[in-house]
């Protein structure tokens, strides 16, 4: 994905979660803080380790997702946006309790054939869309700082890099996960995770040649159970992962940013 010319405007960086249990420690340390209502949602501007930020959530889905992102970068001037969520883990050996950092994102869901290949983004020529390659290498780094010592399950957690695929979906079912993957693959593409918004903030941030990373903590394996013990997960894990991830990306990463 391109990098942004930010001549005109000082660099913002965007702190997008998916859950609100993500984004309370970052509000909680948030110096300078200032909280604005505008299209329905809260924003949270201020500045953390020094740095200029604003903190948003993301709201559940494509379109949700796509709205919150416009509004960072045209009303709160969003020069990069950095994005922590949950996502159920469908690449082999992806396990719960891993992380997946997005090097590409695909939508599972988008299918204008036969007007355009499957999976493409009409008009645009583009099917998988890159992460922004410095800002995936520094949330790789703050995975590897922030998450030392944890374990889940009695297991280290794993870094993997690779795709994510987003639909509007919560994907919770082996069949289900099966015929995803399945298409995806006869395509080209190897999944290692879905959620449900990745892709979309992707695009918006490719429509305005921002950077854009994304990591995710693996919540389930999109199958028949994948609802079952998720609040506690985000509550007990997820919340901590993305915490600790975003506080070493400030500290290890800053210069990078
Ligand atoms: N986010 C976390 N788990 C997910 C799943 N199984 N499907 C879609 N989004 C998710």
């Amino acid at each position: 994905m391109m990098r942004a010319a930010p001549a005109d405007r000082p660099p913002v960086l965007a702190i997008l979660s998916a859950l609100a249990e993500e984004q309370a420690g970052l509000v909680e340390q948030l110096q300078d803080a200032q909280c604005i209502s505008h299209a329905g949602r809260t924003f949270w501007q201020g500045r953390l380790g020094g740095l200029a930020v604003v903190l948003a959530l993301s709201r559940i889905g494509k379109v949700a997702a796509a709205t919150t992102s416009v509004a960072l970068i045209e009303r709160f001037g969003a020069s990069r946006i950095v994005f922590t969520g949950v996502a159920g883990g469908v690449g082999p050996g992806v396990q719960v309790g891993d992380v997946v950092v997005g090097t590409g994102y695909v939508q599972h869901d988008l299918d204008a054939s036969p007007l355009f290949p499957r999976y493409q983004i009409p008009l645009t020529g583009q099917t998988v869309l890159n992460a922004d390659a410095v800002l995936a290498d520094a949330l790789v780094a703050a995975c590897a700082a922030g998450l030392q010592g944890l374990r889940h399950a009695g297991r280290l957690p794993v870094v993997h890099q690779g795709l994510i695929a987003s639909g509007d979906r919560f994907v919770n079912g082996q069949e289900e996960t099966r015929r995803i993957v399945q298409s995806l693959r006869q395509h080209g593409h190897e999944p290692l995770a879905v959620e449900m918004e990745g892709a979309a903030v992707a695009q918006v941030c490719c429509d305005y040649g921002l950077p854009f990373a994304a990591v995710r903590t693996i919540s389930d394996r999109a199958d028949d159970s994948a609802h079952v013990d998720f609040p506690a997960f985000v509550r007990d894990v997820a919340s901590v992962y993305a915490q600790r991830i975003v506080t070493a990306l400030l500290q290890v990463s800053q210069p990078r940013l």
